[in-house]
């Protein structure tokens, strides 16, 4: 696992598009795995004007996002393909017929998270997966104590996603309970992970997945088996960390990014 610490959230999703944009500019057709939350909104930015004032061409990428409320059609507000929607595909030249988000409101979920794999696999599988990192350590949907090994499949919320996400809904009566996820299995077969975790209320997140032990307690600590996964972090998400001086803090202006080959 790689640790980066930016000064701040804005430094660590330049960061963060900047990896995603060396891999599109590399491999034009890339399968990238996407995440939403608050976390990546700065990322999404970027990527955009990268697109309108770089020319990074997105016409032959295929998405995969990692999750969605189960439910929610594509059309409702807080569905996670609207919010992919509204940040990212409409402001850039991508065929949205290879975006792929799991429906919610599938008939059959179960079929639904059968086919989803079937899809990734379809597309040669992921290059690179951005995730962000839930204050219980969640990764997607993944809630503690799932199987490290899962595959896409439907997972009851935790009281405390519940409690953190509830805001967006207007009150927790009106937010959906399950979630179709990526599994964890899912997650770690893509080629490389980056991960972005900000602000006080993830530190505990990030000692257990930095350096807590390999648990299903802490989903995303699944990462430290990984073998190519950089978690960018800020100085107050770090916080809590004790083997600083063992990660690297970079200027990523100095960086080359030829050590991502
Ligand atoms: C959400 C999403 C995750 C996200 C996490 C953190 O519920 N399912 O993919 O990484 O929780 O969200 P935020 O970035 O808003 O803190």
């Amino acid at each position: 696992m790689e640790v980066i610490i930016q000064d701040n959230p804005e430094e660590g999703c330049i960061l963060g598009a900047k990896i995603i944009a060396k891999k599109i500019r590399e491999k034009p057709d890339a399968v990238l795995g996407l995440a939403t939350g608050r976390t990546p909104e700065r990322l999404y930015r970027e990527l955009v004007r990268l697109h309108r004032e770089e020319d990074l061409d997105f016409s032959q990428i295929t998405t995969f996002n990692l999750d969605e409320y189960v439910g929610l059609s594509p059309e409702h507000d807080q569905s996670y393909r609207y919010f992919m929607n509204e940040h990212l595909f409409r402001h850039i030249n991508i065929d949205l017929a290879k975006t792929n988000v799991p429906a919610g409101n599938a008939a059959d979920l179960h079929a639904e998270c059968r086919d989803y794999e079937a899809r990734i696999t379809a597309a040669g599988g992921i290059d690179v997966q951005l995730l962000g990192l839930g204050r219980n350590g969640h990764i997607g949907f993944n809630e503690p104590t799932g199987s490290l090994r899962s595959r896409t499949w439907i997972k009851i919320l935790s009281e405390q996603t519940l409690n953190d996400n509830a805001a967006v809904f207007g009150n927790r009566d009106s937010m959906p309970k399950h979630a179709v996820t990526m599994g964890i299995g899912t997650i770690m077969e893509a080629r490389q992970i980056v991960l972005l975790a900000f602000g006080p209320a993830k530190v505990r997140a990030v000692m257990d997945m930095i350096e807590g032990p390999l648990a299903a307690v802490c989903p995303g600590s699944a990462l430290q088996e990984h073998p190519r996964a950089t978690v960018v972090l800020d100085d107050s998400s770090a916080a809590g960390l004790r083997y600083t001086d063992h990660y690297r803090w970079v200027d990523h202006n100095k960086l080359t990014w030829q050590r991502y080959d």
